[in-house]
C-alpha cells in the first residue's frame, strides 16, 4: 500500500515538474533545463506509467499524443455561443463606437482593454476539476468540433491547472495560431515530402486541428494564446478585462503580453499604430487590433447585437495591396443568379495566396473603376473574401486596352439577363433552370454552414448532375453506393464515405435546413431567427409576411423574399422532397413560453445593480414570459427595469414618460401567473 502511494507521489511530480517545464519553454520563451533533459523527465514518467498503468491520469503529459479521433469529429455545442467582432476600419467609426458606448452607459468616460486580434482559429478550452477535459472549434458560433486530442498535443495549453478557489468548470477561449517562421518551415518540409502546402499560417493552423490523427498534429507547431475566462458567478471574483488577463497568467495559461489599457480614443488609436509598427516583427500574423470596455459589468450592461458584443470592436489593419495585370473578364452567374464581372488576373501573390481572380462586383461598379482588359490594377484581398479590384493603373495603361461589354444573355442557360428596379445587379431569372444557379445551390446546400455534406465538392456535384444523377439538392438522398462506384475516380472507399456523409446529414437542426434551402436574403443568423420563431417548416409556410417582418433583423424586402419562397409550388415541392427522402430537423423552437400580459410583447430595457437577479437572468425571465430587452431607452420602450446606481437610462425613461419597474414588480407579475 505503502510503495503504491509513494508511487503516485513520485508520478505527480513528474507530471507537475514536466509541465513546469513546457510552461518555460512554450509560454516564458525561457527554458532552464535541456532538451534531453525534458525528454528523460518524460521517459521517467512514461516508464512508470508503462509499469502501472494504474497511474495513468488524463493530464499526464504522456497523453498529449498518440489519441485517433474515430471518422469524424464529434460535435460539440458552446454553452454560451462563440461570437464574432463588429468591424471599423476607420477613424471615425471608432469615435462613433466610443460615443455609442458612452451614451448607452451614460457615462463621460470609458477603460479600455487593447490587444491583437490574433489571425488564427478560435478555440473554446474547458477545465473540469482543474483538467483540461474538452476543447472544441468555434463552428457556427453554436456548434463546434471536438478536437480535445489535437490540442492535447499543444504544449503550451496546460492539461492541468491549479484551480483553488475556484468553481469546478473554467472555460477558457482564445486563437490557435502557428508561427510565421514555423509556417515556412512546416511548408519547406511537406514541399520536400510532395505534400500539400499551405496558403499562410492560419490555413496550416486550422489544417493541422482538423486531423483525425492527433500524432500528425503533435508535428505541427501550433500556439494557442488565451484572451477570455469564464465561469459561474465570474462578476463576484472579477471586475475587468485586465482581471481575466491577470487570471490567465496565474493560472499559466498563455496569453500575449501586448495587452494594455487605455483610456480613451486617442490611447485607442496611439495603441493601433504602436501595433501596426511592431506588425512585421511580431512572430505571428494578426489582422487587427481589439478594443474592449475593460469593466465586466459594463461589458454585461452594455450585451450583445445579433452575433457580436456590444462593448468590443476589431479595428481592421487596411487589407493588403499588389499589382497585377488583367488578362481578361468574364462574368460568373451567383446561386441566386446575380451575374458579377470578374477579372482573371495574371497570377499575383497577396496577402498570403495567389489571386487569379477578382471580383468587379457589378456593371455600374465596372465602368466606374474603368476596368479594361489589359490594364494594370491594383487587387486588394481581405481575409477570407473574394479578391477585389480596387483601381486601374492609369499611368501604366497599355496601348492595346479592350472594353468589356455586359452580356445581355445568361452565359449559362441564354435567357435574357433583368436588372430589378434600384438595383445596380444583372440577374438571370431562371432559377433552377440555369444549370450555373442549380449547381451553385447544390454546393450551398452541402455547405458546412448548411447541411455540412462533408466531402462533397464542387467536382463531385458537377458529375452527379452532367450524369443526369441528380436534378436537384433532395435527389442527392436517393444516390447509393452502386451508382456512385460508376463515377469517374471514385472508388469504392469514396463511394461508401460520401454516402455515409450524406445519410449523417439527414438528421440536422431546422435554421441549419432553411439556411441551406438558400433564400434569397437568408443567412446564417436569419435562418436560425426564423427556425427559433416559428418552430418549424409548415408554420413558416403559414406566416403572412408581416409576421415574418416582425422577427429579429428580418426587414421588408427579406420577409418578401421569404414569403415568395414559401408561396412557390416548385420551392414546396423540393422541401417535400427532401422531407420524404428522410431529411429531419430538430426543433429549434422557443421553449414554450408562458405568456404574462404585463410582459408579453413589451420592450423592456434593463439598468443598474439589481438587488437579487443578475442581468442575464432577468433577461431570460423576461425572454420566457415572451418580453423582448433592448439596449437603449427610447420611445419604443415599455418598461425600465432599474435597480441601484441606475444613470442616465433612468433620466432618459423619466423624461420620456417610461414605466420604471424594480425587481419585485417584474417578479411579482411572473408570480401571478402560476
Ligand atoms: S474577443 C465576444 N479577442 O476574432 C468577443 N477575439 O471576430 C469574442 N480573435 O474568431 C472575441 N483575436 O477568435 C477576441 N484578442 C481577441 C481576438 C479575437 C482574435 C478572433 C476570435 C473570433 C474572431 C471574432
Amino acid at each position: 500500500m505503502k510503495k503504491n502511494i509513494d508511487l503516485e507521489t513520485t508520478a505527480l511530480g513528474l507530471k507537475k515538474e514536466i509541465q513546469e517545464h513546457n510552461f518555460n519553454y512554450y509560454v516564458k520563451d525561457d527554458p532552464i533545463i535541456s532538451d534531453s533533459q525534458y525528454d528523460s523527465l518524460l521517459k521517467k514518467l512514461e516508464g512508470l506509467e508503462r509499469q502501472h498503468p494504474e497511474l495513468i491520469t488524463p493530464d499526464s503529459p504522456t497523453q498529449r499524443v498518440g489519441m485517433l479521433s474515430s471518422t469524424v469529429f464529434s460535435q460539440v455545442s458552446h454553452i454560451k455561443p462563440m461570437l464574432s467582432l463588429s468591424n471599423v476600419f476607420h477613424e471615425e467609426e471608432l469615435v462613433a463606437f466610443d460615443k455609442r458606448i458612452k451614451t448607452d452607459l451614460g457615462v463621460e468616460s470609458i477603460k479600455y482593454a487593447v490587444e491583437p486580434k490574433f489571425d488564427g482559429l478560435a478555440i473554446a478550452l474547458i477545465y473540469e476539476e482543474g483538467v483540461f477535459s474538452l476543447g472544441a472549434t468555434r463552428g457556427d458560433g453554436f456548434t463546434g468540433e471536438d478536437v480535445t486530442h489535437n490540442l492535447k498535443t499543444i504544449r503550451s495549453i496546460p492539461l492541468k491547472i491549479d484551480t483553488k478557489n475556484l468553481p469546478s468548470r473554467i472555460e477558457i477561449r482564445g486563437e490557435v495560431v502557428m508561427f510565421k517562421e514555423d509556417f515556412f518551415e512546416l511548408n519547406r518540409k511537406q514541399e520536400e515530402l510532395g505534400q500539400k502546402v499551405f496558403a499562410n499560417p492560419r490555413n496550416a493552423a486550422a489544417g493541422s486541428l482538423r486531423q483525425l490523427d492527433s500524432n500528425i498534429t503533435a508535428t505541427r507547431p501550433l500556439r494557442f494564446y488565451a484572451y477570455s475566462i469564464d465561469f459561474e458567478g465570474i462578476e463576484n471574483t472579477l471586475n475587468s478585462h485586465s482581471d481575466s488577463i491577470e487570471l490567465l497568467n496565474q493560472l499559466k495559461i498563455p496569453t500575449t503580453d501586448l495587452v494594455k489599457n487605455v483610456d480613451d480614443v486617442n490611447g485607442l488609436l496611439t495603441y493601433y499604430h504602436e501595433i501596426i509598427d511592431k506588425r512585421q516583427d511580431l512572430p505571428f500574423d494578426i489582422d487587427g487590433v481589439v478594443y474592449k470596455v475593460n469593466s465586466l459589468n459594463h461589458q454585461d450592461e452594455l450585451g450583445f447585437v445579433s452575433r457580436a458584443p456590444r462593448w468590443a470592436v476589431a479595428h481592421k489593419f487596411p487589407a493588403e495591396e499588389a499589382e497585377s495585370q488583367v488578362v481578361g473578364i468574364d462574368v460568373q452567374v451567383g446561386r441566386t443568379g446575380a451575374i458579377t464581372p470578374v477579372a482573371r488576373l495574371k497570377p499575383t501573390f497577396v496577402s498570403g495566396v495567389t489571386v487569379t481572380n477578382a471580383s468587379l462586383h457589378n456593371e455600374a461598379e465596372l465602368s466606374r473603376k474603368d476596368v479594361h482588359i489589359n490594364d494594370f490594377v491594383l487587387i486588394r484581398r481581405a481575409g477570407d473574401v473574394v479578391p477585389e479590384v480596387v483601381s486601374v493603373i492609369q499611368s501604366k495603361r497599355p496601348k492595346n486596352i479592350r472594353a468589356f461589354v455586359m452580356p445581355t444573355h445568361c452565359p449559362e442557360c441564354d435567357s435574357k439577363l433583368k436588372k430589378e428596379e434600384g438595383e445596380a445587379i444583372l440577374r438571370c431569372c431562371a432559377g433552377s433552370q440555369c444549370p450555373a444557379q442549380k449547381k451553385q445551390a447544390i454546393m450551398h446546400f452541402a455547405s458546412r454552414k448548411a447541411m455540412d455534406i462533408d466531402g462533397l465538392g464542387e467536382k463531385i456535384i458537377d458529375q452527379l448532375l452532367e450524369n443526369e444523377m441528380i436534378g436537384d439538392f433532395s435527389d442527392l438522398y436517393t444516390l447509393d453506393l452502386n451508382s456512385l462506384e460508376h463515377l469517374e475516380r471514385f472508388g469504392e472507399k469514396s463511394a461508401k464515405n460520401l454516402v455515409e456523409s450524406i445519410h449523417k446529414s439527414k438528421k440536422t437542426t431546422l435554421g441549419r435546413l432553411i439556411y441551406a434551402l438558400g433564400i434569397r436574403g437568408v443567412g446564417e443568423a436569419t435562418a436560425k431567427a426564423l427556425a427559433k420563431e416559428f418552430g418549424t417548416i409548415s408554420n413558416i409556410e403559414a406566416q403572412t409576411q408581416d409576421n415574418l417582418e416582425g422577427v429579429d433583423d428580418i426587414g421588408p424586402t427579406v420577409s418578401g423574399f421569404i414569403y415568395e419562397y414559401f408561396h412557390d409550388g416548385s420551392n414546396i415541392s423540393l422541401i417535400g422532397k427532401l422531407l420524404s427522402n428522410g431529411v429531419t430537423c430538430a426543433s429549434e423552437a422557443k421553449k414554450e413560453v408562458r405568456l404574462v400580459p404585463q410582459i408579453s410583447k413589451k420592450v423592456f430595457v434593463l439598468t443598474g445593480t439589481l438587488p437579487t437577479l443578475k442581468r442575464e437572468d432577468a433577461k431570460q425571465i423576461i425572454d420566457q414570459y415572451g418580453g423582448k430587452v433592448t439596449s437603449t431607452v427610447s420611445k419604443k420602450t415599455d418598461y425600465l427595469l432599474a435597480g441601484s446606481d441606475a444613470g442616465s437610462k433612468l433620466e432618459k425613461a423619466l423624461s420620456l414618460g417610461v414605466e420604471v419597474l424594480s425587481e419585485d414588480d417584474l417578479i411579482k407579475w411572473t408570480m401571478e401567473e402560476e
